[in-house]
C-alpha cells in the first residue's frame, strides 16, 4: 500500500471533480412545485450536475457546501479512479460468491466483526429506523478494514476491529486480495481529495483535516446481492446513515439505491456511468453539529444480481467528534451526541448494526 501520509494544501484549481446529475425525480417534482429556499440550490445541484471540466476549488467547495446542507448525497465524475480498478474488483466480488457457500463459511465475523456475512445477518437498523424488523433479504456482505500486518500495534494489541483482514482462500478466488487492495487504494486516494474541499466548504483552512488523517482508517463493504427474491418488493438494506466522514460508492448499473429527502421522501438514484456517489457519514454530521447532513438511505430489492462496494473514509481512532470551529450551535437530538473519539464511535455503530457471531470462538 502507498503511504498516505501525503495530504497536501490543494492548488487554486484543485479538482477535475465535477457533481453528476443523479437524482431526475427531485429535479422534477421541484419544478413542478416551483419550490423556492434554502435547499433549492442543493436539490438542483444534485439534480443537475454541472457542464464545467474542472473547478475551482473554491467553486466545488461552494457547490458541496450547499449539497451537504441540503440533501448529503451527490456524485462525482471526472473522479481519476480508472473503471477497470473498479470492475476488476466487482468482478472478484461476484467470483467470491459464486463459489461454494462452506467456502465461505470458514470466515464468519467473530469478535472484529470481519469477513464473511451470510444474508440476513448484515445491516440491522437502529435509532430512527430501529421499528423497521429484520426481514430476509437478498443482501450479503463481506468486511474489510484497513489492511495490517502481525506486527501492527493495534494487531499484537487485539483492539477492535483492527484486526488483520480475512481473505478468502487464493485456492478459490486467487486474485480478490490483490484486485481489492488495489481498489481500496485507488478509493482512498480519491476520499482524501476530499479533505480539502470540505474544510473549504466549512470555511477552514484546507489544511485543517490532515492532521486527522495522517493515518486515516477505512472500511469497506463488499455488498452482494443475489437475485432470488425477484420482484418481492421488498427492502434489502434498510435504511440507516453511515458511521463514516464520508463514503464512497460507484455506481452500479443495477438499480436499488434510493436516499431519503428532507421532507422524508423516498427517492431513486439515476444511473450515471462511471460516477461515484458521495455521501456524509455521522462523524462529519456531528462535528459539524448536523449542518452537514448524514442523510438515510436504503436499497430496495433489485431483483437482480447486484454488487456494491462502499468505501468508508474515517478519521484516525484516537480523534474527537468535537465541533469545527464555526458549526452552528447544537439543536435539539444533535445535542445528545456523546463526544467521543472515533474508535469508541465505531465500536458503538458495528455492535449496533450487526449481529455479533457466537458460532466463533475468534477472540
Ligand atoms: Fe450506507
Amino acid at each position: 500500500m502507498h503511504n498516505h501520509s501525503h495530504v497536501t494544501a490543494p492548488p487554486g484549481r484543485a479538482s477535475n471533480l465535477a457533481v453528476a446529475r443523479l437524482f431526475e425525480e427531485i429535479a422534477q417534482s421541484l419544478e413542478v412545485a416551483g419550490e423556492q429556499g434554502h435547499r433549492l440550490r442543493a436539490y438542483r445541484r444534485a439534480a443537475h450536475g454541472v457542464a464545467a471540466e474542472s473547478e475551482p476549488l473554491e467553486q466545488l467547495a461552494a457547490d458541496v457546501c450547499a449539497v451537504q446542507e441540503g440533501l448529503g448525497f451527490y456524485a462525482v465524475i471526472n473522479h481519476g479512479v480508472s473503471p477497470a480498478v473498479i470492475d476488476d474488483a466487482v468482478d472478484q466480488v461476484f467470483q467470491l460468491f459464486h463459489s461454494p457457500e462452506e467456502e465461505r463459511q470458514k470466515y464468519r465475523g467473530g469478535y472484529h466483526l470481519q469477513g464473511y456475512w451470510p444474508a440476513a445477518t448484515t445491516g440491522h437498523p437502529d435509532g430512527e429506523f430501529a421499528a423497521e424488523k429484520e426481514k430476509i433479504s437478498s443482501l450479503a456482505g463481506w468486511t474489510l478494514l484497513r489492511e495490517r500486518t502481525q506486527d501492527d500495534p493495534k494487531v499484537k494489541a487485539n483492539k477492535k476491529h483492527r484486526t488483520l483482514n480475512k481473505w478468502p482462500d487464493p485456492k478459490v478466488v486467487p486474485l480478490f486480495r490483490a484486485s481489492m487492495l488495489r481498489y481500496q487504494d485507488a478509493m482512498l486516494g480519491l476520499a482524501l481529495k476530499f479533505l480539502p474541499i470540505y474544510a473549504v466548504a466549512l470555511n477552514l483552512p484546507p489544511d485543517y483535516f490532515a492532521s486527522s488523517f495522517k493515518a486515516p482508517e477505512w472500511y469497506q463493504r463488499c455488498n452482494y446481492y443475489s437475485a432470488g427474491r425477484q420482484g418481492s418488493g421488498g427492502i434489502a438494506t434498510v435504511a440507516h446513515v453511515d458511521h463514516s466522514f464520508l463514503t464512497l460508492l460507484p455506481m452500479s448499473p443495477v438499480p436499488g439505491l434510493e436516499v431519503r429527502t428532507h421532507d422524508k421522501r423516498w427517492m431513486s438514484v439515476s444511473y450515471v456511468k462511471d460516477a461515484i456517489i458521495v455521501n456524509t457519514g455521522e462523524w462529519l454530521s456531528q462535528i459539524t453539529n448536523g449542518r452537514f447532513l448524514a442523510t438515510p438511505h436504503r436499497v430496495v430489492e433489485p431483483g437482480h444480481e447486484r454488487v456494491t462496494l462502499p468505501l468508508f473514509l474515517d478519521p484516525e481512532d484516537d480523534s474527537r467528534n468535537d465541533p469545527v470551529p464555526g458549526s452552528p450551535p447544537p439543536l435539539g437530538k444533535r445535542s445528545s451526541w456523546p463526544r467521543r473519539t472515533f474508535h469508541e464511535h465505531f465500536v458503538a455503530y458495528l455492535s449496533a448494526h450487526y449481529k455479533s457471531d457466537s458460532s466463533s470462538g475468534e477472540k
